[in-house]
């Protein structure tokens, strides 16, 4: 889909349909009161028989019948003017799009919604727009020969009135594009079937990234990590036939060499829970258990686009969680990277064990911060749903930075208790720590088990297990990968630029 910003009278505009919001307990105004006249009062005529209440998630499509040289006009409902944000109009414009295309409408218009309306910018209304555009009409469709049943959108204009500033509200698309285009790739990775994403295949997919955007890359080999110790890492490594990879992504935006951030991600290509395998129902989930990877990967991307003054290095430890005849055993010991031992409860515990080793090799880089993303546990889920993405860490203000930055890109997280009680649990009679402190507060002893590992440095980590994936369309989201975190960590990467000015 191309998206373009347009100056230009909406109701002028020649597509298959054009959209035009409405809000709860207004009359129409602007150019939804031209459009209105333009055909004869009937918008009025909607609103007074209350088919149209301008409610957020409320969508009425009209057929103009020659009145206007567009088709349709889609009515989309903000609700309450004081109540509009970013996410009703990212959320508004997904809908709206999916709906259009059913529809057959290739050729569509949209007005900058959400602009000036409640404190939104123009700028942030069209990258709002942008993001649901992009976001809300992804499909995955790579294994399906079949032609979908319904049309693509070819073009999106966002038509904004004459006298605003242009190359600002380009600027604005440029940047939704970019970071939609790249959590659409994550969502690709973590779609894609185990089968045809081994570690090997996500080393290949990063060093394509990364030659494509000028990044500097590094891949350990089995090898390379026996000679550093990363004995975590291997441990899970052990029961597949495929070889693990520890992916190293560098972005320099100054002169210094230490990274001022560096983000891990969780690359389980395949999480059968090993020895201590999982059921088989929902198994097949499994192979999403790469995304918080996958989030880091597609983050460095755009960060090398955007080009802010910071260091940042992603981490993506990968490998296959399998039950071969080589595999780890509950009650055995590892020896992670940074000199900790390990108890083996549950070999189904292995997220939490190939991040102690990235943490370790965030912390011998010299990281200012660590971030790191993982679909990490059931438990996170329980708690939280699909709806919230979990924070723990160490550090109140990189906690509150990261959640802020989520907000802006209309991920949701909340910040989990970390009290020292909860270490408790992961207490080894045989070991410096074991990898499960039970059922109770498991993704709280998770994070603690992380925090071992993150030692002084701020660090926050994100249990993104239930965000990950969804089983229905839900706003900018479609069923399958959400790509979640990618715009979150490239916002807080801006955030922390910005800052150090
Ligand atoms: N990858 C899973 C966590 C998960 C669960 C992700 C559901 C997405 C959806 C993780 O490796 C795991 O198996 N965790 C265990 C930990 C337990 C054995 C301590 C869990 O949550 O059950
Ligand atoms: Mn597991
Ligand atoms: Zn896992």
């Amino acid at each position: 889909m191309e998206i373009r910003v347009v100056a230009g009278d909406i109701a002028k505009f020649e597509a298959d349909a054009i959209i035009v919001n409405c809000f709860e307990g207004e009359p129409p105004e602007g150019d939804l009161a031209h459009i209105d006249k333009l055909l004869d009062g009937n918008i009025s005529r909607l609103i007074s028989n209350k088919e149209i209440k301008g409610k957020a998630d409320e969508i009425t499509v009209i057929h103009s019948l020659g009145k206007l040289p567009a088709a349709r006009v889609a009515v989309v409902g903000l609700g309450k003017k004081p109540e509009v944000t970013l996410d009703k109009v990212r959320d508004g414009v997904a809908k709206t799009l999916r709906l259009l295309r059913q529809k057959g409408a290739g050729n569509i218009a949209t007005v900058v919604q959400g602009a000036d309306i409640s404190g939104i910018s123009a700028e942030n209304a069209v990258q709002a727009i942008t993001e649901g555009a992009l976001l809300g009409t992804y499909t995955f469709r790579k294994h399906i020969t079949k032609e979908p049943e319904h049309g693509e959108i070819k073009q999106l204009s966002i038509l904004y009135p004459e006298k605003a500033p242009i190359a600002a509200l380009e600027q604005a698309r440029e940047r939704g594009r970019i970071v939609s285009e790249a959590t659409n790739l994550a969502r690709d990775m973590v779609n894609e079937p185990a089968n045809y994403k081994t570690p090997t295949v996500m080393a290949e997919e990063a060093i394509k990234l990364a030659k494509n955007y000028g990044l500097e890359i590094t891949v350990l080999e089995r090898e390379q990590m026996q000679g550093l110790g990363m004995g975590a890492l291997l441990g899970v490594a052990q029961g597949s036939k495929q070889p693990p990879k520890f992916i190293i992504i560098q972005y320099r935006g100054k002169d210094s060499k230490e990274p001022d951030i560096v983000l891990a991600g969780k690359g389980i290509t395949f999480d059968s829970g090993g020895i201590s395998l999982k059921p088989s129902e929902g198994m097949g989930d499994m192979k999403g258990d790469m995304a918080g990877g996958a989030a880091v990967m597609l983050a460095m991307t755009v960060i090398a686009q955007l080009k802010p003054k910071v260091n940042v290095t992603g981490l993506v430890p990968a490998t296959e969680n399998m039950p071969g005849g080589g595999a780890l055993k509950p009650a055995d010991i590892l020896t992670a990277l940074n000199g900790k031992t390990i108890e083996i409860i549950s070999t189904d515990a292995e997220g939490r064990l190939i991040l102690a080793d990235a943490l370790s090799y965030a912390n011998k880089l010299g990281a200012r911060r660590i971030i790191d993303v993982a679909t990490l546990t059931g438990a996170c889920v329980v708690a939280l749903g699909e709806i919230c993405s979990g924070a723990f860490g160490n550090n109140q203000e990189l906690i509150d930075k990261i959640i802020a930055a989520g907000k802006d890109a209309g991920e949701r997280i909340w910040q989990m208790p970390m009290f020292d009680d909860y270490k408790e649990q992961n207490k080894s009679d045989v070991a410096d720590i074991k990898n499960s402190g039970g059922k109770w507060g498991g993704a709280i002893t998770a994070a603690q088990f992380l925090a071992e590992f993150a030692g002084d440095t701020p660090w926050v980590h994100l249990d993104i297990a239930g965000t990950n994936m969804t089983d229905k369309e839900r706003g900018h989201l479609v069923k399958g990968a959400t790509g979640v975190m990618v715009r979150t960590l490239v916002n807080l990467i801006i955030a922390l630029a910005a800052e150090q000015k």
